[in-house]
């Protein structure tokens, strides 16, 4: 089969004859309809992946066999998710099979396209787990705790779900954008949303809107700007802002009533592994990956949070695999505003 492969830092290669993986007793092999990128992807490529590792997270397409031990998915079901591509030679999206866990393959909802499926990666369940793993909200019915939420960078890919989460549990959002962004993540759930581009005016315009700031708070951008106003639009009480991306030095002493709490979402996928190089390995974090199972148990399907919650905007873009490296070059230089690029493979 064809696949992109990381045959060193910085070098990506189309491999025409890679052997199809072969699904282990609890996997199944899908036959990759549509991929989605991530800056996940680049960042493996340049710094944080292994050389002869297939790349690629976000996939949608269908089972074409299952394991002995996986009893909840038959060939021929349409899936979707994410895998831990750019570490392991059989990991990788960027290709004509991927193997996964049956147990990590969601049941795409009837009527829901393979292109819209396939947004349903990386971003979707970092922006669960920020939500309900590491913030604390409750799943549907449950009252949530009162207050307003900040999505600092809410057009991001992880931004618009937990945007589109947030509205469905009732909970008051106000999100940083640019303005070119700002109809957009209003039409995914923010209540309010600020221009980020001048710190203070936005700090201000936070602390109005919300009435004295708010209760809980993700980040998804990064940069001393974004931790200065994400740490000071809490309350004065302050509370857990969250957080995906590199904490600036010194933001932890900007108020000690603020904490804040980092993850890397591949904690879920219940291994220790080497996050980059030469680093300590992240252990394997056993209640990370039961949340994963079971938020996957509520995602799938026509009445799960697939069907209720927002695919990202889509750009289909040309070229199959031969593409995405073009694609992985516009997320690296930040020219990706609001959208996800997409590729049909098959
Ligand atoms: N730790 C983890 O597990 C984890 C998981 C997923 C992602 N991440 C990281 O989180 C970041 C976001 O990922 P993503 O896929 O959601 O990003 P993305 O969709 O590629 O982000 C693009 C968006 O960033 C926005 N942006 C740029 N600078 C901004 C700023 N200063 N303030 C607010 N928004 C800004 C742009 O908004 P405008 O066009 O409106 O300006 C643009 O829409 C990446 O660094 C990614 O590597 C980490």
């Amino acid at each position: 089969m064809r696949a992109l492969v990381m045959e060193q830092f910085n070098q990506g290669k189309i491999h025409p004859d890679r052997p199809v993986p072969k699904p282990k007793s609890d996997e199944v092999l899908v036959k990759v309809s549509h991929v989605a990128l991530n800056p996940c992807d680049w960042k493996h490529l340049d710094s944080m992946g292994n050389p002869n590792a297939t790349l690629g997270c976000d996939f949608s397409g269908t089972v074409e066999s299952v394991g002995d031990d996986c009893l909840t998915l038959k060939a021929g079901d349409k899936v979707c998710g994410m895998i831990h591509g750019g570490k392991l030679p059989e990991r990788g999206s960027f290709a004509e099979y991927l193997v996964t866990k049956g147990e990590c393959a969601m049941k795409i909802p009837s009527g829901m396209s393979d292109a819209d499926a396939a947004t349903f990666g990386v971003g979707y369940f970092t922006a669960a787990m920020a939500v309900f793993h590491a913030q604390g909200y409750k799943y549907p019915p449950a009252e949530q705790k009162d207050g307003w939420f900040l999505v600092s960078g809410g057009s991001t890919s992880v931004g618009l779900f937990v945007l589109s989460l947030l509205r469905q549990l009732g909970v008051k959002a106000i999100a940083t954008a640019s303005p070119r962004s700002f109809e957009l993540v209003k039409s995914y759930g923010a209540d309010h949303v600020v221009d980020y581009h001048n710190r203070d005016a936005a700090l201000e315009e936070i602390k109005k809107v919300t009435g004295g700031g708010v209760v809980g708070g993700l980040e998804c951008v990064g940069g001393d700007d974004n931790y200065f106003v994400a740490i000071n639009s809490f309350v004065k009480e302050g509370g857990l802002l969250t957080t995906i991306t590199e904490i600036p030095d010194g933001a932890g002493e900007i108020r000690e009533e603020v904490k804040i709490g980092q993850f890397g979402i591949f904690t879920v996928c219940g291994y220790s592994f080497e996050m980059l190089p030469g680093l300590p390995w992240l252990p394997a974090i056993p209640e990370d990956k039961a949340w994963y199972i079971d938020f996957i148990k509520r995602s799938q399907g026509d009445s799960g949070f697939l069907s209720s919650t927002k695919p990202n905007p889509v750009e289909l873009r040309p070229g199959d695999l031969d593409g995405i490296a073009e694609g992985m070059d516009l997320i690296r230089q930040d020219k990706v505003s609001g959208k996800k690029l997409v590729y049909q493979i098959a």
